[in-house]
């Protein structure tokens, strides 16, 4: 779903992808002994339909949730928020009702994250799924719980073929400047934009600066048709055990 409340094709490639991490995930967790809670966080969650019928991150997470049953020693919470009211309405109506492991807040996603954060323990597992709309507006210090978090695995959408455009000022989309800014936070400016040969060694770049920037472990995932590049950024350190989402996608 995009800021219009539609879901257009580039957000499908996205919804797919989010769809095909978290069954491949739940099914490895529900596999781990020692995981006894696991929580799927979306902070900007949007409406769960969007204003074009289409099914959005909250009910795609819902439905992929369901359609794998959950062994009884584990408990799936799904921790939804959007700060818009008329959004957050249209998010309760369509999920809330359907179950008692799913939550939805309306405040801002600064305070959904910190709230979920606070729930763990060394049992706890986490699925946070940062919508591209959304990223740019997470604190540098919620940033930093985040990173610092452990057994929690961190999705996020960049679109790197405009934004290496955006950077070199080959592509002047306004839109993408916040990007541009979170980026630059996270070590990656116009300066090193410049200095890439392409797209490609810019996402390597890209890793390397996140890398730098406390991340453990980090996996991209190309997404040509549509020009997207997920990046997916994994802080769990048993993550050997689960390098099969990553080979799924590959
Ligand atoms: C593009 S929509 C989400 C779409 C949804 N993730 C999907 O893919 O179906 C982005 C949402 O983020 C919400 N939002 C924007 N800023 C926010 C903030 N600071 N905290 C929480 N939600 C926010 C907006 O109200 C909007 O509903």
């Amino acid at each position: 779903m995009d800021v219009k409340g539609n879901i257009e094709n580039h957000s499908k490639a996205k919804l797919n992808i989010y769809k095909k991490y978290l069954e491949t995930y739940l099914l490895i967790m529900y596999k781990l002994d020692y995981c006894s809670d696991i929580f799927i966080v979306e902070p900007f969650a949007g409406k769960g339909i969007s204003d074009n019928g289409e099914e959005g991150s909250a009910v795609i997470a819902k439905k992929a949730i369901k359609s794998i049953s959950t062994p009884k020693n584990k408990n799936v919470h799904l921790i939804l928020n959007d700060i818009n009211e008329e959004s957050y309405k249209d998010l309760v109506k369509n999920l809330e009702h359907d179950g008692n492991r799913i939550s939805c807040s309306n405040k801002d996603a600064n305070g959904c994250i910190v709230y979920a954060l606070s729930k763990a323990n060394n049992k706890t597992y986490y699925l946070f799924f940062i919508d591209p709309w959304g990223y740019t507006q997470v604190k540098q210090e919620t940033y930093k719980k985040i990173f610092k978090a452990k057994r929690l695995d961190f999705l996020i959408f960049i679109p790197v073929n405009h934004i290496y455009r955006f950077l070199r000022k080959d592509d002047n989309s306004q839109q993408l400047k916040p990007i541009a800014n979170f980026l630059n936070d996270m070590g990656i400016n116009e300066k090193d934009a410049k200095k890439y040969q392409d797209v490609l060694s810019f996402v390597n770049g890209i890793k390397k600066a996140f890398t730098k920037k406390l991340i453990q472990n980090m996996f991209t995932i190309k997404y040509l048709k549509t020009q997207i590049i997920v990046m997916l950024i994994l802080l769990d350190k048993t993550y050997s055990r689960r390098r099969k989402i990553f080979r799924s996608f590959r």
